[in-house]
């Protein structure tokens, strides 16, 4: 007598603490007969689906199925009758709100003592962030596989372009270490942000920071505009040109020489482009040229095309002056688009 008490004590006890474990489990746990009227659920579920416990119970589980998933059901109970177990199917349900949830299902038979099956049970937990992580990771792959391709091609016209140019291998050598230096730098602050392009004052203040051997040499200010990758990558690489062009032969060649980066909103925030002028000051007389090399062609040419814009040097005689004017990136709506740096004041911080 004693002993069956305490036998009988002890599985209360038990279920007590399975009961416990199933109603404080993050995942849905769900029981049903063999016709699927659902016969418990706990608060995982209720979180999950958004029905409670008392608005269920009793319903048929059906109430949970998209109607093009109907079919699932019939083979699920099909098999749980054989007494088989089904482990992480994915598939779509349906909550309270009518919004649909990626879940992995686990289903159970549950048998009595003899035996027999009498119902099952269910857990479901949620897999739309899963589902989320799996897509993006597929879009950065994809992204990525483009960008490398990309990134060879450039490489390639840098290589034909530089090593054509040069006039002896030393010169040669040189320029085309420094401009794979700089396509690095520029991928930099793409990786930094995460591939979804770069601020312009952070590209400006990037690439021209090398170049700025003491103070004052660069002269910056804009607002703040946020270009996608590839317009990234063509901003970098041109005023990689434009700096390395100006330490040869213009602004930053001699000691008095400055360059002003400002870029503005022309028509006061409806954002329609914007405009970069690019100008050097104090430098050594200039001339026209009679020669055009990779600096040129990247500038005038490769910039103006990934802009979808136009870009105009001009060989001053006081200095020289590229503008560049380009439909604004998708995305920029007028000055909504602009932060608190918008206020056109120089960032005392991206002086070279
Ligand atoms: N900032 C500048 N000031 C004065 N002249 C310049 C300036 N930038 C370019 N030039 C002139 O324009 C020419 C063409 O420049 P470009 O960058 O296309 O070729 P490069 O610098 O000579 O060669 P590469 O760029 O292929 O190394 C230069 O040779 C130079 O005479
Ligand atoms: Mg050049």
């Amino acid at each position: 007598m004693l002993v069956d008490i305490t036998e009988r004590k002890r599985a209360e006890v038990l279920a007590e603490q399975f009961a416990a474990i199933v109603r404080s489990s993050d995942d849905a746990i769900i029981s049903k007969d063999l016709d699927g009227i659902i016969a418990s659920w706990n608060k995982g579920a209720q979180r999950l689906f958004g029905y409670t416990a008392e608005e269920i119970v009793g319903k048929s589980i059906m109430t949970l199925i998209p109607p093009d998933r109907h079919g699932e059901e019939a083979e699920i109970l099909g098999r749980i009758r054989a007494g088989d177990h089904i482990e992480h199917y994915e598939t779509i349900r349906q909550r309270k709100d009518g919004s649909q949830v990626w879940a992995s299902l686990t289903i159970s038979p549950l048998k009595d003592s003899r035996g027999r099956v009498f119902g099952a049970s269910k857990i479901a937990r949620d897999m739309t962030e899963r589902r989320r992580a799996d897509e993006h990771r597929t879009i950065l792959m994809g992204e990525l596989n483009h960008r490398v391709k990309n990134t060879l091609a450039v490489i390639q016209s840098i290589a034909s372009q530089t090593l054509g140019h040069a006039a002896t291998i030393e010169d040669a050598r040189e320029a085309f270490g420094s401009r794979l230096i700089n396509l690095a730098k520029a991928h930099d602050v793409l990786t930094r942000e995460n591939w979804t392009g770069a601020n312009l004052a952070e590209i400006v203040s990037d690439t021209v920071k090398p170049h700025a051997s003491s103070q004052g040499r660069f002269r910056i200010e804009g607002p703040n505009i946020h270009l996608a990758p590839s317009p990234t990558l063509a901003i970098a690489m041109a005023l990689h040109e434009l700096c390395t062009n100006a330490a040869k032969y213009g602004a930053l060649s001699n000691e008095e020489g400055y360059v002003v980066i400002a870029w503005t909103l022309p028509d006061k925030g409806d954002g329609r482009h914007w405009m970069l002028q690019w100008k050097e000051k104090d430098g050594p007389k200039v001339v026209p040229p009679d020669r055009q090399g990779f600096g040129s062609l990247m500038i005038e040419r490769v910039l103006a095309a990934e802009l979808g814009g136009k870009v105009h040097v001009a060989y001053e005689s006081s200095g020289l002056v590229c503008t560049i004017d380009a439909p604004m990136p998708a995305g920029h709506h007028g000055m909504g688009g602009l932060d608190d740096r918008s206020d056109g004041k120089t960032h005392p911080d991206r002086r070279g």
